[in-house]
């Protein structure tokens, strides 16, 4: 903003913040400047030697009065609002752009031990608490059994930690509850949609949303948009509901990712990188009518919550833009790649991760996502920039999800939703799960386990194809692994390998890329030492591995097979298995 002056208003609502990057960003030196915040208007002359800052408590002029709209009075720490600027005579609305707030934080990386150690801090305390169960280990083999060596299968109660996933299972916030009483229940027009849409627009810079009940159903609208028989959908890497959407419509996935991404182990820190030249060999051979859409998923799930960088992302958008090829990104993992860029990529040091949102967001025509991971809720949609794409998708929404102004979800969610979108923006927040992967990767690399690295977001992926070496690849190491360590710990994770795949259509075996059980820490939720106790389980288990066997099918279903399908052990591995916890535990459960 050249010349003129400001008044820089801060509501009430926003605690505690320092306006420098504001200041610093929008303000040209020279502007006069007033300021209603006492910290704000303490602080103008340091900001910067050639800010010249003179005070005026009556503004006049051409830009000379800002008033900034936030409703932030439910979210502790992220603010962000919108500035608006409006001709006091005319009250015509002269711009509007929006603003961050930084609240000064402590991050857990810059608390240091005296001993030395590096043991990440829960930035939080628990407030409501849920029971545990560890049942003894006869009773979890009984539940395995019945569950057909299935860990989607277990009844929860019969689970001690629950790896299986992060979504959906975030724990939420005070201020994510409190909003929840807040939600303004009607079938159109609700008050909680736009405050969902408010903060989608704020977060991400981007124009219109559309709900979705959650991230599948997003892909499936997207597909429907988007994919036509023949076509291909270069991207990352898949996620298994990704490829089932464009698959059943004829579609066939592309996956393009760097080669770093196949490597177990490996100091890349963006092993979900696209590899660009295979992008442009494809966009040759295939022409921009055989490409749906260019698909990024950021936090790559399958691969091991691996992110790509913000250059890489611009790299493929500017290739997109060039050839006319739409770039959808899934940001459902968005919260665990913002913090890899900030942490890792040198271009993002020095940007908020709110600015590293917004270039993730510039960069892409579509951003899809499930809000059973981003946002510490449950629900999902979609958000565009395009007029185009946005009134194109939104005729499936009423049709397939409900009405455009809840689109199958429920408004408390919503408002869940809403806040939690700007609680992503909390570096503390969203480092807290990368922290806590982080030391449990390492704990286990110390012991000689087979981990992917370097650790991802999402959580903690054990390599079965190492830590099982004597099983063949048709025995499903990753199934049996899950299996074998539910049984002797309670924990419950993923298998992330064959038995995910789809059968191939002349009924062979898919074998996967990657063989991984992967212990999902879900946000927020474990503490230090039930991670400290799984370690311990997963090296005895190690020590023990050459006990455990393989698995073969009882019922295996045609799609998503690994959802429902049950099998049973090769042989008698799991009574060998229990009979030396016992020996080995006394009567520990
Ligand atoms: C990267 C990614 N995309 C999409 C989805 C699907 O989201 P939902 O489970 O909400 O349907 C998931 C869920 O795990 C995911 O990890």
């Amino acid at each position: 903003m050249a010349g003129g002056q400001v008044l820089l208003r801060v509501l009430d609502s926003v605690r505690k913040v320092t306006g420098q990057p504001i200041v610093e960003k929008f303000i040209n030196p020279g502007t006069l400047g007033d300021t209603d915040e006492s910290e704000i208007y303490g602080r103008l002359p340091q900001w910067g030697a050639s800010l010249s800052w003179s005070f005026a408590r009556t503004v006049v002029g051409f830009f000379d009065l800002f008033t900034m709209s936030t409703d932030m009075a439910t979210c502790s720490s992220a603010h962000i609002g919108t500035l608006i600027g409006v001709n006091p005579v005319s009250k015509q609305s002269l711009f509007q752009f929006p603003i961050y707030f930084y609240e000064r934080q402590t991050t857990m990386a810059n608390i240091k031990f005296f001993s030395g150690k590096t043991t990440p801090i829960e930035m939080h305390r628990v407030r409501i608490i849920q029971k545990l169960n560890l049942r003894p280990i006869d009773e979890r083999w009984e539940a395995i059994k019945q569950a057909g060596n299935n860990t989607f299968l277990l009844k929860n109660d019969d689970v001690f930690l629950d790896m299986l996933t992060d979504s959906g299972v975030n724990a939420m916030s005070n201020d994510q509850l409190a909003a929840m009483s807040q939600a303004d229940d009607s079938y159109a027009g609700s008050a909680t949609f736009y405050r969902l849409e408010k903060a989608l627009q704020e977060v991400f810079g981007m124009q219109y949303f559309l709900p979705a009940h959650q991230g599948r159903a997003c892909e499936h609208i997207l597909s429907k948009v988007f994919v036509k028989p023949g076509q291909v959908v270069p991207m990352n890497y898949h996620f298994t509901t990704s490829k089932a959407h464009i698959t059943v419509l004829g579609g066939e996935i592309l996956e393009i990712p760097v080669k770093e991404a196949f490597e177990m182990t490996s100091d890349c820190p963006f092993k979900g990188n696209l590899d660009i030249d295979a992008l442009k060999k494809v966009i040759a051979e295939r022409g921009k009518e055989g490409i749906a859409y260019v698909r990024m998923e950021s936090g790559t799930n399958l691969i091991g919550g691996q992110p790509f960088s913000l250059e890489n992302l611009q790299e493929v958008s500017k290739i997109c833009r060039a050839n006319g090829i739409p770039l959808v990104q899934d940001v459902s993992l968005l919260s665990d790649n913002l913090h890899f860029c900030k942490q890792r990529e040198e271009k993002c040091k020095n940007m908020s991760i709110h600015e590293i949102a917004l270039a993730f967001a510039e960069a892409s025509d579509i951003l899809y996502f499930s809000g059973r991971k981003l946002g510490f809720a449950r629900g999902g949609g979609i958000c565009t920039n395009s007029k185009q794409y946005y009134m194109t998708i939104r005729e499936l929404i009423p049709l397939y999800e409900g009405f455009l102004t809840y689109g199958g979800m429920s408004v408390r969610e919503m408002e869940a939703l809403a806040v939690g979108m700007y609680e992503t923006l909390d570096e503390d927040v969203i480092s807290q799960g990368p922290q806590f992967i982080e030391f449990m990767t390492n704990e286990l690399v110390k012991l000689d386990v087979p981990v992917v690295t370097p650790p991802g977001g999402l959580g903690c992926h054990l390599n079965a194809r190492d830590f099982l070496a004597h099983l063949k690849p048709e025995e499903y190491p990753a199934g049996s692994l899950a299996s074998a360590l539910y049984l002797i710990s309670g924990v419950r994770g993923m298998e992330r390998g064959t038995l995910s795949e789809q059968r191939n259509e002349d009924g062979t075996e898919p074998i996967a890329h990657m063989e991984l059980v992967r212990l999902a820490l879900p946000r927020r939720v474990f503490t230090m030492s039930q991670i400290v106790y799984t370690v311990d389980r997963i090296n005895w288990l190690y020590q023990n591995r050459h006990l455990v066997g393989g698995l073969k099918w009882i019922d295996e279903p045609k799609i998503l097979r690994f959802f429902y399908g049950t099998l049973e052990p090769i042989g008698d591995w799991q009574q060998k298995l229990i009979a030396k916890f016992k020996e080995d535990f006394g009567d520990s459960l």
